[in-house]
């Protein structure tokens, strides 16, 4: 757990919903400090003397009548609580209220309107609203000294607020994007009802990533530096504090797209940033030639990274007569957010993407992490990265996986597949700037499938591959949707591809959502 929780005037005690980033994110943009903490973290800090400005509940999967966990502390802190669905229930409970199992018809979508002599907090005015509800138990006997200013259509209890003290509690998720005027009811209770200010700004994210920086003092970095948006953010704002003590290594494994070769020479030419490019392209393939199986190849890139960075870096030190203490990643929020079990008060596991693609270095190496965006999300990284004056086209370049083309073509990898990826995405990414696409869409490649189709090309016949165009929406690629885009842009690629990429002789455009599909292929 952080120290930075100490700073931050929001507390959202997570007691397992699946929304409760979003709390987090959305209390952000509304300009407030706010972090994800546990139950149990909680409690030890609430007995060490201290507390935020305000407590947000987060709903979770738990029924208050059958766990009986006591969270009293939060209640009796003085703070401003403001409960979501559990945390609403905790708080009737605790305050002596009921409450009990819902009907199936209060799950899910769901209107509320204000109750007698109350209209619908914050958006001033408006008397019925559509809102999101994940919760069967609800508040069936309201607390003494609370009243009901929300109810549902079926007349349940859909808010409740004290009559003096600063909490409220809420039936519905404001947080999610179901629910209308959620920001501004979460505003409310932060400006109206807790009285805070705005705390949490560009300047405000960049001063303290810059601070987790200058921790390390005068000492030699190494950065596993790759081109996107989080290494090179994180990159630019160490440099800002380590100068030349800053090393960046970036790995040419031989599976990537003609952009990122265009781009990691415009990072070499137009920032001031130390990047040393380690040509492994041989090391890559010589290992990876001829591998199908997904999970193979996966690990093998990995494995292959680890092995090549170390041993580069090992040369250079020796070299250079130097020793790196440190590795600077890009790390972000989500990816190190203690996960949290309510149920389990020792659970607090860290959470780390099974594809973290640098994750075995620092053992390996004996370097300290050094993660400046640990607390941020990637919207919030590339508010910095702005602020930092990087340019647009870079900030909000496309995510590009580690293992880059090598799960994109899907089965037996050889020099001749991945060059047709190469050109087929190289042709998706001309036109998809040329019809000023490239930004409404959240990442857009292209997969080369394993079977071989009959076409005609001239007047021959032709018996070659698929290329499958893969375009998604997404905000942060746990789910995502396929992109509906023009057809004549769909058009367009075909046509090139299948002229332009020898060995293809069909496109097809994939449209599955994530659930269940996945983003890439492999
Ligand atoms: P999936 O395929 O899991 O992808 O839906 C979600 C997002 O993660 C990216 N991705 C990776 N990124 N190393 C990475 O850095 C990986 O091994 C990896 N695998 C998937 C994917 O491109 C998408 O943006």
């Amino acid at each position: 757990m952080s120290k930075t929780i100490l700073s931050r005037q929001i507390w959202i005690v997570d007691f397992g919903s699946q929304y409760t980033q979003l709390i987090t994110r959305k209390t952000r943009e509304l300009g407030f400090s706010s972090e994800i903490i546990t139950p149990k973290r909680t409690s030890e800090l609430l007995k060490e003397g201290h507390k935020p400005k305000a407590f947000v509940l987060s709903g979770g999967p738990s029924s208050v009548s059958l766990d009986g966990k006591d969270y009293s502390d939060i209640f009796e802190s003085g703070c401003p609580v403001l409960g979501i669905c559990y945390g609403m229930q905790l708080m009737a409970r605790h305050f002596g209220g009921s409450v009990e199992k819902g009907v199936q018809g209060e799950y899910g979508h769901a209107q509320v309107h204000g109750a007698e002599g109350f209209k619908v907090p914050g958006i001033g005015g408006g008397t019925e609203i559509n809102v999101w509800m994940s919760h069967f138990d609800h508040v069936a006997t309201v607390p003494d000294d609370f009243n009901v200013i929300l109810k549902s259509q079926n007349q349940l209890n859909a808010a409740i607020k004290h009559n003096t003290k600063p909490l409220v509690g809420l039936q519905f998720h404001p947080e999610v994007e179901h629910t209308e005027h959620g920001k501004e009811i979460l505003n409310y209770f932060y400006v109206e009802v807790s009285h805070l200010r705005q705390d949490w700004s560009s300047l405000e994210m960049l001063n303290e990533a810059k601070n987790l920086v200058k921790e390390v003092g005068d000492t030699k970095v190494l950065c596993a530096f790759s081109g996107g948006v989080d290494s090179l953010v994180a990159a630019t704002l160490a440099h800002d504090i380590l100068g030349d003590n800053l090393y960046c290594f970036f790995v040419d494994n031989g599976l990537l797209r003609p952009q990122d070769y265009t781009h990691i020479r415009t990072l070499v030419e137009s920032t001031n940033l130390n990047i040393e490019i380690i040509d492994a392209r041989k090391e890559f393939l010589g290992k990876l030639v001829g591998l199908g199986d997904p999970e193979d190849k996966r690990k093998k890139i990995g494995n292959t990274f680890i092995e090549t960075f170390e041993q580069k870096v090992h040369e250079f030190e020796e070299n250079q007569g130097i020793t790196f203490t440190h590795l600077l990643q890009g790390t972000l929020y989500p990816d190190v957010i203690e996960s949290i079990s309510p149920h389990n008060d020792n659970g607090m596991s860290v959470t780390i993407k099974s594809h973290h693609n640098v994750g075995g270095l620092p053992e390996r190496m004996k370097l300290k992490l050094l993660e400046p965006l640990r607390y941020l999300f990637k919207d919030e990284v590339r508010k910095l990265g702005e602020e930092l004056n990087l340019k647009h086209e870079w900030v909000y370049r496309h995510p590009f996986p580690g293992p880059g083309i090598g799960i994109r073509v899907l089965g037996s990898l050889s020099e001749p597949a991945i060059e047709k990826v190469q050109k087929s995405d190289q042709i998706l990414f001309e036109e998809l700037h040329a019809q000023h696409l490239y930004e409404s869409i959240w990442q857009a490649f292209t997969v080369l499938l394993p079977v071989n189709t009959v076409g005609v090309k001239g007047d021959a016949r032709a018996y070659e591959q698929v290329i499958c165009l893969r375009l998604v929406n997404s905000t942060d690629g746990m789910t995502a949707t396929w992109s509906d885009v023009p057809r004549e842009f769909l058009t367009k690629v075909s046509n090139r591809i299948t002229n332009e990429v020898a060995g293809v002789t069909r496109v097809v455009y994939d449209i599955t959502s994530k659930p269940p599909g996945t983003i890439e292929w492999e």
